[in-house]
């Protein structure tokens, strides 16, 4: 487990612009030092990740968030909730601070920067000591499937595994959900543990889905989070040679796995990418999914399984989540 001196090892690599992976209650996050640019671009080099898609800088308080972004009214709520109060994972995009240190890297040239403060004690902790911003994508080649344990990590990146700092499997499973406060109405860029119902009592006005087709997030890349095998959705039993991920009560079929035998949601999506990974092997030949409910969060379980199951261009969010429309 993690200690004083691994955090101080942490330091010292982070300054020297090498990277750390650091567990967030989310993902494991690859860290470097947002200010830089030589340390972020290991980032993108690491995960082979397109330039053109930015990342989220971490830090431990509001306070220091401020020091990066400029809150409106409207960010200052959400954050004081989510971040200090009713802890619950959010990453808000807001206008960059004019004249900051942050890499141009980290926002990939935008005005606006994407900040978060998580919530795992140890991701806190290196914050709180390092006290500069850490830029930090899940821990895993771009567009495989996120890492939820170290052990996953170590799978990704094999020898090219950066110093890691141990932190048990993460508690919520599925990235941040992304407020974007720099358009008209507050948007969600990609959805989370924190729902739209959630922000929508604190910011007390409707908050909306992006239908943007740029890319803003990585959600909105085409196989993203997708395993080696092909994923089939809304299975009621697999065909043969297929996996079977179970949701719920599965009466006599006996799922490989079941992502929540009580129908939890949250439980759900804390297994999601580990369990995904734990099938995506030989024998099996392809990988059916059971029927996931679509509300709370399971909206974002949603959004996860469909763009790793669809090999096609960017999709916007709202077409993800609402493929009727
Ligand atoms: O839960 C999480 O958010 C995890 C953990 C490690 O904290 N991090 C994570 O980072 O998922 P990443 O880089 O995979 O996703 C961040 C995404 C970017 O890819 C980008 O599309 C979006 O946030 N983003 C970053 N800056 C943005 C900006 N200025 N405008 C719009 N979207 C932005
Ligand atoms: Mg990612």
């Amino acid at each position: 487990m993690t200690n004083t001196l691994n955090f101080e090892k942490a330091c010292q690599i982070l300054s020297c612009g090498d990277l750390v992976v650091m567990p967030t209650e989310t993902v494991y996050g690859l860290a470097a030092d947002a200010t830089q640019g030589m340390a972020v671009a290991k980032i993108y080099e690491l995960k082979s990740r397109p330039s053109f898609n930015p990342l989220i800088i971490h830090v431990d308080t509001l306070d220091h968030a401020q020091q990066w972004g400029v809150f409106s009214e409207e960010a200052l709520k959400v954050a004081e909730e989510f971040w200090h109060c009713n802890l619950s994972p959010l990453t808000v995009v807001v206008p960059i601070k004019k004249d900051t240190l942050l890499s141009s890297l980290v926002t990939a040239g935008l005005e606006s920067v994407a900040i978060r403060v998580p919530s795992h004690p140890v991701a806190l902790s290196l914050l709180k000591i390092y006290q500069r911003p850490l830029a930090a994508p899940s821990a895993n080649r771009s567009t495989h499937i996120s890492p939820t344990t170290a052990r996953a990590v170590q799978k990704s990146f094999g020898r090219q595994t950066p110093f890691l700092l141990e932190g048990g499997a993460c508690t919520i499973g599925l990235e941040s959900t992304i407020l974007d406060l720099t358009t008209k109405d507050p948007t969600v860029l990609r959805p989370g543990a924190t729902t739209v119902e959630m922000l929508e009592s604190i910011l007390q006005k409707p908050v909306r889905y992006t239908t943007d087709k740029a890319i803003k997030a990585p959600g909105m890349m085409k196989r993203h989070y997708a395993p080696n095998l092909s994923l089939r959705l809304n299975c009621l039993q697999p065909e043969k040679d297929e996996a079977f991920l179970g949701f719920g009560d599965q009466g006599t079929r006996k799922p490989d796995l079941n992502l929540s035998a009580k129908s939890d949601l949250k439980e759900a999506a804390a297994n999601l990418f580990s369990m995904m990974l734990a099938l995506d092997r030989a024998p099996f030949r392809g990988i059916a999914v059971a029927p996931i409910p679509f509300y709370g969060i399971g909206v974002a379980l949603n959004d996860r399984l469909v763009r790793a199951a669809t090999p096609s261009d960017p999709l916007p969010l709202g077409d993800a989540l609402h493929p009727q429309a």
